[in-house]
């Protein structure tokens, strides 16, 4: 029952009174009435003082902050605390703190510090959920449940024997016979074959210079992020028992850099998408990173409206250099989120900590009071929003273009032993959507498992590095081809199927063979600092490859290079498809864009820093180099 979001626009932020006194409590709500705060992410690090010994739970200073909130107008986004078990449960059960792929044991002391496979943790969790469930879910205050927090963010992955034990019993149900694994791992490589179950571990470290199994690790990633997924449905489930009404999110990381959950398969689970996101500082261009992200968001939900569950202020305190947001950037960051879809704009968090490791992390109050910018600025915003809350239950209106994203490829493309160690997933497609971003060409995101029915909606859709394709994956993109739509393929996408086994007879597949009439027949990566000469005057860098393309086809070629006088780009003839086999430049990528997107007829609007966005018939103009913002 996906995205479920409530019609209206929610402005507030992390609370976490436990921090604080009474009086301080106080000056909190007179501060959120004055901000036009109605929502506020409760208890999301509580446990420790929620259940101070196993099962002695003290709930009377949650009942007192919940009724002053609600006294006061300000809703609850109430968390599960499961986030960070406390000190007692790792004392008496050591055995549910992570270990890594080198046998090594974490301690307790930072967050996050639980095994995705422990039963005992598990129980725990849903146990304190049982017991919040059933004290709040009728309270009038609460308004959505907030499970978990950014799970996956610290402890992704557990390779101690518990999660051996788990991950067994997730290949068996998934292979069902050994042979059906061997051949899908090709596991006669490297003497790898297994002839027991019981023989099979985590892909723990191997000898130096070795790695395990990829297509073993491929399956481990996607069996951590089921497992995390398991403790979501388990704690959402409990939370269903006791509330049949109010929405269940959990945070998403769905930022480029966070990357070992699968969110489209997470976000069929959530009743409505939620993410939160952080700019890198000291990228001059953020905005773009921002906008990638909050689209590739919307298309997590589907394009419909979803919330931004955290952003900061100002400065983060985890980055190199901890930057401050420059004038009005925090407004504009803000307003970028709710034209692509946010029902809203939450921080992490309300008020500035004075101890702990965020205590330099910027917040809506910050250390210095309410005589700041920073508060100012928070004041202005909760206008804003509140003066945009009609927008609610409309979605940002939909692009001509989408983007193919995928973890699978990612997680395959993640290990070692590809053809360049310069090859990370996200790179291409992230050239890709700056390119389009910069022309002014607004991107949706879609999953691999989009039908050619969904991709119709679509004049042009982008597959960049998506690097495994299944033969039913494979054909919907050529369906939507044979339909009319226009491909833009790039080198590494189709390489491999889902187990990560190549597939033979020219790289890419029929997609690439036959729709795209390109053969490619060897992989030409560069060294560092290469550029490489089209004769169409464009420049790449990073790949090149040995490929020819059929007669008919309108190719540009390599000029220099050890792959010199080979197909670079191709198009087709009658309804174009383009393909790319090389890593073009910022410009040239730009300048082939600008070109191909020009002879679809794709509009542009805005451009060169300037965004607009169109959402329930109001048109938002972000000025992202004056950090400006207007609407109407
Ligand atoms: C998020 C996290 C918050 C806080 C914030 C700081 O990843 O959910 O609890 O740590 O980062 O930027």
């Amino acid at each position: 029952m996906p995205n479920q979001i409530p019609p209206t626009f929610f402005f507030g932020g992390d609370y976490n009174p436990e921090q604080w006194s009474r009086e301080v409590w106080q000056e909190d709500v007179r501060l959120m009435r004055e901000a036009n705060v109605n929502l506020v992410s409760l208890g999301i690090f509580s446990w420790a003082n929620l259940e101070v010994a196993d099962g002695d739970y003290r709930f009377e200073w949650l009942d007192e902050i919940i009724d002053l909130l609600h006294k006061n107008g300000i809703g609850v986004d109430l968390a599960t605390a499961t986030a960070s078990p406390p000190a007692w449960l790792t004392t008496a059960h050591p055995e549910i703190l992570p270990m890594t792929a080198a046998g090594v044991r974490q301690n307790h002391g930072g967050r996050q510090n639980y095994c995705i496979s422990s039963p005992i943790y598990k129980a725990k969790a849903v146990a304190l959920v049982a017991q919040l469930a059933k004290r709040y879910s009728k309270h009038p205050a609460v308004k959505m449940w907030h499970v978990n927090n950014e799970y996956g963010c610290h402890n992704p992955r557990c390779f101690c024997d518990v999660s051996a034990v788990a991950w067994r019993e997730w290949l068996r149900a998934k292979y069902i016979d050994l042979a059906e694994l061997n051949k899908a791992w090709g596991t006669d490589f490297w003497s790898q074959r297994y002839h027991e179950w019981n023989q099979i571990l985590p892909p723990r470290e191997t000898p130096a210079g070795t790695y395990p199994n990829p297509s073993m690790v491929l399956d481990f990633h996607r069996f951590s992020n089921e497992q995390i997924l398991d403790l979501f449905k388990a704690e959402r489930d409990e939370i269903r028992r006791h509330d049949s009404v109010n929405p269940i999110t959990t945070n998403f990381m769905s930022l480029r850099h966070a990357w070992l959950i699968d969110y489209w398969m997470w976000a069929k689970e959530v009743d409505f998408v939620s993410t939160d996101h952080y700019l890198i500082a000291q990228d001059p261009e953020n905005y773009i990173d921002l906008a990638f992200q909050a689209d590739l968001t919307r298309g997590f939900a589907g394009g419909n409206p979803w919330l931004l569950m955290e952003h900061s202020t100002g400065a983060v305190n985890w980055q190199e250099h901890n930057l401050p947001k420059a004038n009005g950037e925090m407004i504009a960051n803000s307003l970028s989120h709710i034209a692509r879809g946010s029902n809203g704009a939450m921080f992490f968090q309300w008020r500035q900590s004075v101890s702990g490791s965020e205590k330099f992390h910027s917040a809506m109050v910050p250390h210095a009071g309410t005589d700041t910018r920073i508060w100012r600025d928070v004041v202005k915003l909760g206008q804003h929003v509140s003066s945009l809350v009609d927008l609610g239950g409309s979605p940002t209106d939909q692009a001509q273009v989408a983007m193919v994203f995928d973890y699978d490829s990612w997680w395959a493309m993640s290990q070692r032993n590809l053809p360049s160690t310069s090859q990370e997933y996200w790179k291409l497609p992230y050239d890709w959507y700056r390119a389009l971003w910069q022309l002014g060409i607004r991107v949706d995101f879609v999953s691999p498992d989009a039908t050619a029915e969904d991709l119709a909606n679509y004049r042009a859709v982008m597959m960049p590095n998506v690097y495994l394709l299944s033969d039913q994956q494979e054909q919907q993109f050529i369906d939507y081809s044979i339909n009319g739509g226009s491909l833009f393929v790039s080198y590494f996408t189709g390489i491999s199927d889902r187990s990560d086994t190549v597939k033979l007879g020219g790289y890419g597949g029929r997609l690439v063979r036959e729709t795209l009439g390109v053969q490619v027949s060897e992989f030409a990566p560069l060294n560092n600092d290469v550029i490489v000469q089209l004769d169409s005057g464009l420049k790449a860098f990073e790949w090149a490859q040995f490929a020819t393309a059929r007669a008919d086809n309108a190719s540009s070629k390599f000029e220099n290079g050890v792959a010199a006088g080979q197909v670079a780009i191709s198009k087709t003839s009658g309804n174009p498809n383009w393909y790319v086999g090389t890593r073009l430049d910022e410009e040239s990528t730009k300048q082939f864009f600008s070109n191909a997107m020009h002879e679809l007829g794709i509009d542009r609007a805005g451009g060169d820093g300037v965004e607009v966005i169109r959402r329930g018939g109001v048109r938002f103009e972000i000025d992202n180099i004056n950090k400006t913002v207007s609407w109407r």
